[in-house]
């Protein structure tokens, strides 16, 4: 059986939501496995109980297990050097997009000299080329 939000905001009022704020975060919870907490299933919680999209909000804002699960971001220095490896940034992006990966192109790194310049995970990856970009985002390297 599909899950169904207006079968799931039934249980939860009956549980107290939104007055009861643990049966609200628990609903919350649940959406946001089964379809994300995305503006528009907020939009829809909003009038179905009876407050204010702002209020669903600020207790999302709340709760760090209800915020949307960072994507992973794939930072290609767009730089004066690092920049003309335009062949990267096309690999790279087509990869991501395959990947469900966002590429954020971002301004000098500063370490020209050891460019073409990459993060990924927090972590800085130097003279970076398409066998690298492939094995990061397929998980073969961390
Ligand atoms: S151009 Fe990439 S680090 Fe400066």
């Amino acid at each position: 059986m599909a899950w169904d939000m207006a079968e799931a905001i039934a249980y939860y009022k009956k549980q107290g939501a939104p007055g009861d704020q643990n049966a609200l975060v628990a609903l919350l919870r649940e959406i946001r496995q089964e379809q994300g907490l995305t503006a528009r299933a907020l939009g829809a919680l909003a009038p179905a109980l009876g407050v204010k999209e702002s209020y669903l909000m600020a207790v999302v804002r709340r709760y760090p297990s209800l915020r949307p699960a960072q994507e992973p971001v794939l930072e290609l220095c767009a730089g004066p050097n690092c920049g003309k490896s335009t062949a990267l940034a096309a690999l790279a992006e087509r990869l991501a997009a395959q990947s469900g990966v966002t590429v954020r192109k971002v301004s000098c790194m500063r370490l020209c000299g050891k460019g073409p310049n990459l993060k990924w995970k927090g972590r800085l990856y130097h003279r970076a080329d398409p066998a690298l970009v492939e094995k990061l985002l397929k998980g073969e390297k961390e």
